[in-house]
């Protein structure tokens, strides 16, 4: 890792990212929807596809028995990165994929029947809401959700009430929402929906890059996330299950690799977590999700924590002090995301505008509509950090903001 001290002591992550050195001046702010990637990570790939492709779980020679030990390492790397067993981690395409293959099986096991009832909330990803829509019109599963309180948190007493009657099989929400920032308290959560008799499932998309996660002590049933935002590649992601829940789930999809025998007549399924990876998986992006998660652990928790927490409090007083701009609440707890408004200019435009000073942002709902509607509003401008952000990137926004005003007729 290439880390450069500065005056301060705090080490400049910047120059492990080539994307900076390839665009001098660029501020980016869209880390929540998909992080850049350091050289171990890009490293970690090449060397695979260059000096060591071959499949893996099926080749009798060197090459493929080495790929296959790689790739089952990377598979103990997130899991212990989470705190999971490696046969609790399923490879899948992404966060969005994790959300369907459970939705889809939990649909067809026992576990989840016509009649039962599954909680989200108003502050999930379209990819926690449309997926369990889906089983709700396909299954008769009856959907509630969730609502946020004033202050944009979870609104905890709301959900103990949506639990009360027991009829709820699964709750299934976000641990930080990707429209607001907004951290959802996920092991009272599990309290709550444990005390009923319920399942717990967590979309950790924005939150695996930003701290620590350890599903034993949140206490959570089922847990995903896409490597793409954890600084590695886009096309992997994981699913965690609870080993003996994944047990009792059919297969997603058929085909190699997932199977023990297969006559015309019958096939019989492989466990878990083979059972739900049919086909040749994506090794190499799986190798550059482990690469990444060795990355995050040398930099470290303390160092990621600190450093973002000073960033986003130099971010939050920026923006607060500029006149006609607004953040999207919170609650209690925000983390990695502002998500802004600003009087008089529509989000695309300020979009626009701050690309032209090399500031990039996203601008529209964050594939978040009902949270943005609950705020009246259809897109907001999202500035989201990750470790290479720094407190002058904020400057920088400001500065955007301040000129687009200007352009605008608005602010002071
Ligand atoms: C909270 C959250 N959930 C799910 C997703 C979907 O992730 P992917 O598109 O990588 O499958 C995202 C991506 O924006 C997200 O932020």
């Amino acid at each position: 890792m290439n880390v450069i001290r500065l005056a301060n002591d705090r080490p400049s992550v910047k120059d492990d990212f080539p994307v900076f050195a390839a665009n001098e001046g660029l501020v980016y702010l869209d880390s929540g929807a998909t992080a850049q990637k350091p050289i171990s990570v890009l490293d970690r790939m090449d060397h695979f596809y260059r000096y060591a492709n071959a499949t893996v779980h099926r080749g009798v020679y060197r090459l493929s028995a080495d790929a296959t030990d790689a790739f089952e390492a990377a598979r103990k790397t997130v899991a212990d990165f989470i705190n999971a067993e490696a046969r609790e981690i399923i490879f899948v395409r992404g966060a969005t994929e994790g959300l369907n293959l459970l939705a889809d099986c939990l649909g067809r096991s026992d576990l989840l029947k016509a009649g039962d009832a599954v909680i989200v909330s108003e502050l999930e990803h379209h990819a926690n809401i449309v997926p369990w829509q889906l089983l709700r019109d396909g299954r008769g599963i009856e959907l509630r959700v969730c609502p946020i309180s004033e202050e944009g948190g979870l609104d905890m007493a709301a959900l103990e009430a949506l639990l009360a009657d027991g009829k709820v099989k699964l709750v299934s929400v976000t641990h930080i929402a990707n429209a607001t920032g907004t951290v959802v308290p996920v092991k009272e959560v599990s309290r709550l929906a444990r005390a009923k008799g319920a399942m717990v499932a967590i979309d950790g998309c924005q939150a695996v890059s930003h701290r620590p996660v350890d599903v034993r002590d949140l206490d959570v049933d089922f847990y995903v996330f896409s490597a793409h935002k954890l600084y590695g590649p886009t096309g992997t992601g994981v699913l965690f299950g609870r080993y003996e829940l994944l047990e009792k789930l059919p297969p997603y999809q058929g085909g190699g690799a997932m199977i023990t025998t297969v006559t015309f007549e019958k096939t019989e399924f492989a466990p878990p977590p083979q059972r739900f990876e049919a086909g040749t998986p994506d090794i190499v992006g799986v190798l550059g999700l482990a690469a990444a998660i060795d990355y995050v652990n040398g930099l470290g928790w303390d160092w990621i924590a600190a450093h973002e927490a000073a960033v986003m409090a130099h971010g939050e007083a920026v923006l607060r002090a500029i006149p006609g701009v607004t953040i999207l609440p919170a609650g209690p707890e925000r983390a990695s995301i502002f998500s802004i408004l600003v009087e008089g200019i529509h989000p695309h435009d300020l979009g626009t505008i701050l690309d032209n000073h090399d500031v990039a942002v996203r601008a529209g709902s964050h594939c978040a509509q009902p949270l943005l509607a609950k705020y009246n509003c259809y897109a907001t401008v999202r500035a989201s950090v990750g470790v290479y952000n720094e407190a002058a990137d904020f400057d920088r926004l400001a500065a955007g903001i301040k000129s687009a005003q200007k352009l605008f007729g608005k602010g002071a």
